[in-house]
């Protein structure tokens, strides 16, 4: 036999207690001391897939009262209440003028029909009975007889006059008809042949707890499945903006992976944002269609032995052996102040305050670039960027540190392509597979020389910059990035706990 869930047991023993009735839900619930027919219906769809149970199925209609109906239970029917007034009118005032003064123009409209149908003529606006009433007494009473039998709780359809079901479905809001399905339950041979020994209800666990565990009880007890696909309420409490905790997250498994954090300020100077970077000042991406340069002070101070440095090294290569970039170096260009356009500024303005330092550091921080807005657009966004600058710094432990970084996120797939940055070689992107498809999340490398050398450091870098808004699409399953920041609180309220 197969294992029975406490209600399918308990619903089972009471129907063994008289094993050829058929039970209706009322009698399931009394029996088995239950309120919510839910577990009748569970209970009883589980003991009918093991064969034990037959479950028969009645449909019905019930006719209830409407709303003119139940008009009618309480004050009578319209035409009723209309042939009284006419008999207690004298002769001479039965007429329809009178009538309307008395009634509301809603019933006297449809009255004189009702009325005209029962047999009283209508001459000259006057109201004309048979000289004899008592057939129209008697219908009124059987017509009265039936909304009574109707009553508050309605009736079944079978047990009413068909006649006056039909008369009356014509007539507005009156009656109505519910269909309504019944259940009744009985056990089948096999159910007929268990065991009621065999139904003790087990006591079922569902949270273990440090007391149970000390008293040895949970050794009898059974434990009660976790069942996943239930659907739960959410609790709409207070709840960190998921793009806050998604930073956090972020923020941890760095820490954890041994990283320190580290900040900057948005406001920077074209030369440290790019140049230091050895990005040519020729640059398409240094141009202002592309990034936001401030009007007031549209120049920041720079020391001149950085000035120098990145001349020296743009202009000729400096001491790498490069040939640079040719051409001259424009120190004014350098001093232009903007809104940082990626983080690796301040990963690189780190490593010129220390160089001399190892360091595993990392940064979670905002960008701003001069872009239309669409559904994988924004003008200000953020970063993830890190680096590691240490003696045996290397490419492997750059891919590595990636690899282990997504997968911490959940992204066990994560692979890297050639790719090129002007500071960078190699040159790196960094895709994730994400339900089939890889995506580009990020650009990574090793420092070029043309970068390292006037910072002053002789070890290598590893260095990375990855989008943390198309994380997010990812891990919050979304294809619009404008919905990260529209203050749509049921949609914020519903997004994925991270
Ligand atoms: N700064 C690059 C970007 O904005 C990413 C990057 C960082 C690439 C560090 C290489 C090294 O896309």
């Amino acid at each position: 036999m197969v294992e029975l869930g406490n209600n399918e047991r308990r619903m089972l023993r009471a129907m063994l207690g008289d094993p050829q009735a058929i039970w209706s839900l009322d009698q399931l619930l009394e029996a088995c001391e239950w309120v919510d027919q839910a577990h009748v219906a569970g209970a009883g769809l589980a003991l009918n897939e093991e064969g034990m149970v037959e479950i028969e199925e009645v449909t019905s209609r019930m006719i209830t009262l409407g709303e003119e109906g139940r008009k009618a239970l309480n004050d009578g029917l319209l035409e009723s209440r209309l042939f009284a007034w006419i008999l207690n009118q004298p002769d001479d005032q039965r007429m329809v003028s009178t009538m309307s003064q008395s009634f509301e123009k809603s019933e006297s409209g449809p009255g004189v029909g009702l009325l005209k149908r029962l047999g009283i003529a209508l001459e000259r606006g006057s109201f004309v009975l048979p000289n004899d009433t008592s057939e129209i007494e008697t219908i009124l009473e059987d017509r009265k007889e039936f909304i009574q039998s109707i009553g508050e709780n309605g009736a079944d359809e079978d047990k009413l006059d068909s006649d006056m079901v039909v008369a009356f479905r014509s007539r507005k809001r009156i009656i109505e008809t519910n269909e309504t399905t019944t259940r009744t339950w009985r056990l089948s041979a096999d159910g007929r042949n268990v065991n009621p020994g065999s139904l003790t209800e087990k006591t079922q666990i569902v949270d273990l707890t440090p007391e149970m565990l000390q008293s040895d009880d949970w050794r009898e007890a059974e434990f009660k499945r976790y069942d996943v696909d239930l659907p739960a309420p959410t609790p709409a409490g207070g709840r960190p903006h998921p793009m806050q905790s998604l930073i956090q997250r972020i923020r941890s498994i760095f820490l954890e992976m041994g990283f320190t954090e580290i900040e900057g300020d948005f406001v920077r100077t074209a030369g440290w944002n790019m140049d230091s970077l050895f990005i040519p000042q020729t640059h398409p991406a240094r141009a202002m269609q592309d990034t936001f340069y401030l009007e007031d002070p549209g120049k920041l101070p720079i020391e001149d032995r950085w000035l120098d440095l990145w001349a020296d090294v743009h202009e000729k290569g400096g001491g790498t052996g490069s040939t640079g970039w040719g051409g001259n170096f424009d120190r004014e260009e350098a001093k232009k102040g903007l809104l940082r356009t990626h983080t690796t500024v301040n990963t690189v303005k780190h490593l010129a305050d220390r160089p001399n330092e190892a360091c595993r550091v990392f940064g979670i921080g905002r960008v701003f670039r001069q872009e239309a807005i669409d559904k994988s657009h924004l003008p200000e966004f953020h970063q993830i960027e890190g680096i590691i600058h240490e003696p045996d710094a290397s490419l492997p432990m750059l891919v590595t540190t990636l690899k282990t970084f997504y997968a911490k996120m959940g992204y066990p797939d994560v692979r890297v392509r050639p790719a090129y940055f002007p500071y960078t070689e190699p040159s790196l992107e960094i895709e994730v597979k994400w339900r089939g498809i890889w995506l580009e999340l990020g650009g990574a490398g090793i420092f070029r020389p043309e970068v390292t050398e006037p910072l002053g450091t002789e070890w290598p870098v590893c260095a990375w910059g990855m989008g943390l808004e198309r994380l997010a699409m990812l891990v919050l399953g979304m294809d619009d990035i404008r919905e990260l920041y529209q203050p749509d609180l049921l949609k914020l309220r519903s997004m994925p706990i991270i």
